[in-house]
């Protein structure tokens, strides 16, 4: 489904950065962040993902960022999907340390995840993928090296015959289509505040899974 706005082009990618909402009290500390960080996103099944920037240690040492949708949320942390043979998932074989930020700038609200980083089992990626628009599951089947070296119109004329030859709704997940579950030892909740200085929680849980607080400056 493309989501068209008259003034401007269609949204193929289908991120969103809508927020869900907080917590009544923002200076009151919570036992389990989880929760917050449930309310803050958009529902699971809102086909609009919000974007995060993922940063993966790269084989070199040096940070390596990019964005990703965020596909879902729940107690044991968010996921995220990719193709198994990109750099990302390359260098989290090596190392699932990653850090994540999710920015809903209108709001003045950000999100910053320190986690490691999982595969899901394969059945899981591939309910998502059958949730993802069409254009996204194109491209996870259609997004290969070998087709990035072709000039564009080749590569349009062979998107749309795969497209012809594959109709809506008939794709599974490609074999190299794989998610990720990140599992917060480290949330921090960023507000920024309309009357005064903004403010972060940032919270870190320890050995036995309880979440320690600390107040910290914007
Ligand atoms: C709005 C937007 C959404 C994206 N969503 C994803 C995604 O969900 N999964 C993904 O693998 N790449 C996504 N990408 C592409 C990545 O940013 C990146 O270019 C690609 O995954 C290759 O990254 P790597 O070589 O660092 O592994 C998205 C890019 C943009 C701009």
């Amino acid at each position: 489904m493309h989501h068209d706005d008259p003034a401007g082009p269609p949204v193929i990618i289908t991120s969103t950065n809508r927020f869900g909402h907080d917590q009544a009290h923002p200076d009151e500390v919570l036992a389990d962040p989880m929760e917050l960080l449930a309310a803050w996103l958009p529902a699971n099944d809102d086909e609009l993902r919000p974007l995060m920037t993922l940063t993966t240690i790269g084989a070199d040492g040096y940070p390596d960022s990019r964005s990703v949708l965020l596909s879902d949320h729940d107690e044991r942390g968010i996921t995220f999907h990719t193709d198994a043979r990109t750099r990302k998932a390359r260098e989290l074989a090596a190392d699932g340390r990653v850090s994540i930020v999710v920015a809903w700038v209108e709001h003045a609200r950000q999100l910053t995840i320190a986690g490691d980083a999982e595969q899901v089992p394969a059945e899981e990626a591939a309910a998502v993928f059958r949730a993802r628009s069409r254009y996204l599951q194109l491209l996870a089947w259609m997004n290969s090296s070998e087709l990035a070296q072709l000039p564009r119109a080749e590569r349009v004329a062979r998107w749309e015959a795969f497209a012809a030859a594959h109709p809506e709704g008939e794709l599974d997940a490609p074999p190299h289509w794989v998610g990720y579950r990140v599992r917060p030892r480290r949330l921090t909740f960023w507000r920024g505040d309309l009357e005064g200085p903004s403010n972060r929680v940032e919270y870190t849980r320890d050995a036995d899974d309880d979440w320690t607080a600390v107040r910290l400056p914007g």
